[in-house]
């Protein structure tokens, strides 16, 4: 039974959600704040308290609905109702007018065409299910036939309306759109987590990816995501003529679209206004990597149709890479957590796509001598989309002979110990059990967000314990007291309490995650859970030969004799045993429900060649 709710009550609610939700359109919709933050503050803080003294108020609708308390267990399976194909793409002028012509050509029609121009944002894609005007699904692409719903994390998304606005609401409407960060956003994100001891994001792209894959919501809606439209799969009830009139429908239904896009008639203006937004490309909010250009008109795109994967009626026209000259001041040797010794370029600091960048990564040895590098060369660099920067080639002709040969390390540069060279390997490693580098990293890596996601420990906070002797490998963790903790001059009572307690939560971790965050040589996130599926506990993973790891479809010769190699270690089963006498009991991995095909036998006949 619901109690009753005063009259006064509930028209106050109805207008605080009201003022809350056009201010939410106003900011991330139409970019063009209406109230400063102190007023929304208190108008959404008056409608949580609201609806706590009157819990019958709440409905999935109101702005304060968006992040649940709950923590999913996995994420439901989601046919696309049209497949999410990808995008043809063409790297210059050159390529775009080939487009052009193929499309006249297809078409039988000569004259100049209408086309969008819009902004190429480099985030995730995400599919938007709308029933009578109210969110009900959200899903990632998946394998372009099945996603992955994501409801509950997209619903933390401000830009993402849980009702369309207007009183023309179509039936059903799928739209689909980018899922991204802005720059000073993704910034500050990295600085806050700097701040925390937790690790940065890479780049925008992996941030918001990771975002959307996470059980908990409350992760999602405390990352700064944002969703644009560009695309309607499905719609019940309206008709758009024409992308123009299609994004201008979308926005009167409160959808957030792109302010960059423009439309132009004929390959010429098209090019000229490619060339318009590469040149303010580094002045954008986001990241974008060209531009799409799509045929306007919906009855003309219907005849162009699809080819294989991609439509015929639109390109992604990339923007070139970004290419800038510097110096290399320096080649650096690091070890990494599995004691791979690699090279990097300390650069003179040169601005390039939007930062700084002064390293550029090597990769070994032998880039380095395929490269002819010499450490003073001029060089130029690239750094492709998200990616590190690296090294395209020397400018030799702008050497001033200053250069010196880079010197390859013969020891360790941590713990002096000889590198070795396994044959037919082009990777120098560390071979010592003892080099703090790698303990230190092998640390990090087991409390990183892939891995046990130990929040706190941090590059600082782990080399700490290591110095202080705390903590010498991951098994260590599961002793630590917060008493021990609270004297070091990094930790207070509160850090050392948390610490304690998310290194708690981690005795539970799902098989999977555990076998990631150990760091086995070749087991990455997407092995790791392979392997879980397949042996569903650590002892029988551990019992497992390499005849046994083969059988299963996705493990290779190499995967499985590290596997093997690694349980087989007798310091690596005894860090097993040492977690399992402290209580670390990782959970079961499921095999996922999914899938259009799942349960299904499938039956070849005829000749394979
Ligand atoms: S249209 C059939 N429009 O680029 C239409 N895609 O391979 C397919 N993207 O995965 C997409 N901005 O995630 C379209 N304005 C835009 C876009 C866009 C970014 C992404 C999208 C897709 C990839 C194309």
């Amino acid at each position: 039974m619901t109690a009753r709710i005063p009259e006064d009550a509930r028209r106050r609610a109805a207008w605080l959600r009201e003022q809350v939700t056009a201010a939410d359109h106003a900011y991330y919709v139409l970019d063009r704040p209406t109230l400063a933050d102190s007023e929304y503050d208190a108008l959404y803080r008056e409608l949580v308290a609201l609806e706590g003294r009157h819990p019958g108020l709440r409905d999935a609708g109101s702005p304060t609905q968006r992040v649940p308390g709950q923590v999913a267990e996995g994420f439901a399976p989601v046919p696309h109702p049209v497949p999410m194909v990808s995008l043809e793409n063409v790297m210059s002028a050159e390529e775009f007018r080939e487009w052009v012509a193929s499309t006249d050509r297809f078409l039988k029609s000569e004259s100049a065409r209408r086309y969008s121009i819009e902004p190429k944002i480099d985030g995730v894609s995400l599919e938007l299910d709308y029933e009578e005007g109210v969110l009900v699904r959200a899903a990632t692409r998946g394998d372009g036939m099945v996603g992955e719903d994501v409801t509950a994390n997209a619903r933390t998304l401000r830009s993402i309306p849980l009702r369309l606005r207007g009183t023309e609401l179509p039936r059903r409407l799928v739209v689909r759109g980018e899922a991204y960060i802005r720059k000073p956003d993704f910034e500050a994100l990295n600085r806050r987590l700097e701040e925390e001891g937790e690790e940065p994001f890479a780049n925008p792209r992996n941030c918001c990816a990771g975002s959307l894959r996470q059980l908990d919501p409350a992760i999602p809606a405390s990352r700064p995501l944002r969703f644009v439209a560009y695309a309607v799969a499905l719609v019940e009830g309206v008709a758009w003529a024409t992308q123009e009139r299609l994004l201008a429908g979308l926005a009167a239904l409160g959808l957030p679209t792109s302010h960059e896009t423009t439309f132009a008639t004929g390959a010429d203006e098209v090019a000229r206004h490619w060339a318009s937004l590469a040149e303010r490309r580094d002045a954008l909010a986001y990241e974008i990597d060209g531009v799409v250009v799509k045929e306007d008109d919906m009855a003309l795109r219907e005849r162009l149709g699809l080819r294989n994967r991609s439509p015929r009626w639109a390109v992604a026209w990339k923007f070139p890479p970004r290419q800038a000259r510097t110096r290399v001041e320096r080649v650096v040797w690091t070890v990494g957590r599995t004691g791979v010794v690699t090279p990097s370029a300390d650069l003179a600091p040169v601005p390039l796509a939007g930062v700084t960048v002064s390293r550029a990564t090597l990769h070994n040895a032998d880039e380095i001598a395929r490269l002819g590098l010499l450490e003073g060369d001029p060089v130029l660099i690239e750094r492709a989309g998200d990616v590190i920067p690296k090294v395209l080639r020397v400018l030799e002709e702008q050497r001033n002979g200053r250069e010196r040969p880079v010197e390859v390390p013969s020891d360790c540069p941590e713990c002096r110990t000889a590198l070795v060279r396994a044959e037919g390997k082009v990777a120098l490693r560390c071979p010592s059990l003892a080099c703090p580098a790698q303990a230190v990293r092998a640390l990090i890596h087991f409390a990183s967000r892939l891995g046990a996601d130990i929040r706190g420990l941090g590059e600082k906070q782990a080399d700490l314990l290591w110095r202080r002797g705390l903590v010498k490998d991951p098994a260590d963790l599961f002793r630590l007291e917060a008493a021990q903790l609270e004297p070091l001059e990094r930790f207070g009572a509160k850090s050392a309490a948390n610490l304690v307690a998310q290194v708690d939560a981690a005795r539970r971790l799902p098989l999977d995650r555990l076998l990631f965050a150990r760091g086995i040589p070749e087991v990455g996130e997407r092995a790791a859970r392979v392997l879980a599926r397949a042996f569903g506990t650590l002892e029988r993973l551990a019992a497992a030969t390499r005849e046994e790891l083969l059988e299963l479809d996705e493990v290779g010769e190499v995967l499985a004799e590290q596997v093997v190699a690694w349980f087989a270690r007798p310091h690596n089963r005894d860090m097993l045993a040492r977690m399992a006498a402290c209580g670390v009991a990782p959970t079961r991995v499921e095999a996922p429900r999914g899938g259009a095909f799942a349960g299904l036998t499938v039956v070849l006949t005829g000749t394979l060649e």
